[in-house]
């Protein structure tokens, strides 16, 4: 299938109200693929970090559309397997990926992936801590301390609230203020909190990055979609008035709190 073809039915709710839908699957439903806060820039810098190699056994929680898992297997790793926990993104990512028996998308979630312990030399998730409550964080971080062996890596792409040391009813307007706009419960923490969950969880973390929270800019629109792809997103903002209400209001929130959202990713080591 040819991923610039809208099949509204096969993708994540697609049968939900426009005014109700979660911010990512409304922008997936627009023709948006990079749903990640620093933008495939940010996802680079990530995979760098992780060096995934040929030696690799690569698990990706909440693979979405499956962009990063491209690059992934991209990479060559010995194994790829994405644990997402809506089937309809399963099963779009599986699309996107070749057709072989050591790659494998299963619907499940990521705090509890019933994969062996031991079984993954790298970990790695993107935008999907954000949107959990503080417990299935740390249940999540324990699932990919489980998951890898000794001196593995986990890298997370998420959303944090700067600078370090905000009062925490700053903090609160903030998440309350994106969460009404991306009908999502956003739980963004800022980046010494970032940094204690993967340490709480038994982690040393080893490299981190910020990089602007510009996902809906024009600038990163292109650089995420291509300009085909990002005028396409743009004619069909045009023609969906409520879809077009969504993106103003989410542009709005992230422009009113630009100078405390930034993205951020972190590579921590299993000792
Ligand atoms: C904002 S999208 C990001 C998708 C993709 N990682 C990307 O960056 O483009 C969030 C994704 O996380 C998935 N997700 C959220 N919580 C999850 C969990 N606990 N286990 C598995 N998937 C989860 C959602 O279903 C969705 O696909």
């Amino acid at each position: 299938m040819n991923d610039s073809t809208v099949h509204l039915d096969r993708l994540p709710g697609e049968s939900l109200d426009v005014a109700k839908m979660p911010g990512h699957w409304l922008l997936a439903r627009l023709g948006k693929r990079v749903l990640r806060p620093g933008g495939l820039g940010m996802t680079q810098s990530l995979l760098t970090t992780l060096n995934i190699g040929t030696d690799d056994d690569v698990v990706e929680f909440a693979p979405g559309l499956g962009v990063t898992a491209r690059m992934i297997i991209d990479r060559k790793p010995r194994n790829y397997v994405g644990v997402e926990r809506e089937t309809k993104a399963a099963q779009w990512t599986v699309r996107q990926l070749p057709k072989r028996s050591n790659i494998a998308v299963v619907v499940g979630t990521a705090e509890r992936t019933n994969l062996p312990a031991g079984s993954a030399s790298v970990v790695l998730g993107e935008a999907m801590l954000s949107m959990n409550v503080q417990t299935h964080k740390e249940h999540i971080a324990a699932e990919a301390f489980r998951l890898l062996r000794t001196g593995g890596r986990y890298g997370i792409h998420e959303l944090a609230i700067v600078p370090s040391g905000i009062p925490r009813e700053h903090m609160d307007e903030i998440n309350r203020a994106l969460s009404s706009a991306i009908h999502v419960g956003a739980r963004a923490l800022s980046t010494q909190e970032w940094t204690a969950l993967l340490e709480n969880a038994g982690f040393r973390v080893i490299q981190t990055g910020h990089a602007p929270m510009h996902l809906l800019r024009p600038k990163r629109l292109i650089q995420d979609e291509g300009l085909l792809g990002a005028l396409r997103l743009a004619k069909n903002v045009l023609v969906d008035a409520p879809a077009r209400r969504r993106v103003l209001d989410m542009r709005r929130i992230f422009k009113r709190y630009r100078q405390n959202l930034s993205a951020v990713f972190l590579v921590a080591q299993k000792p």
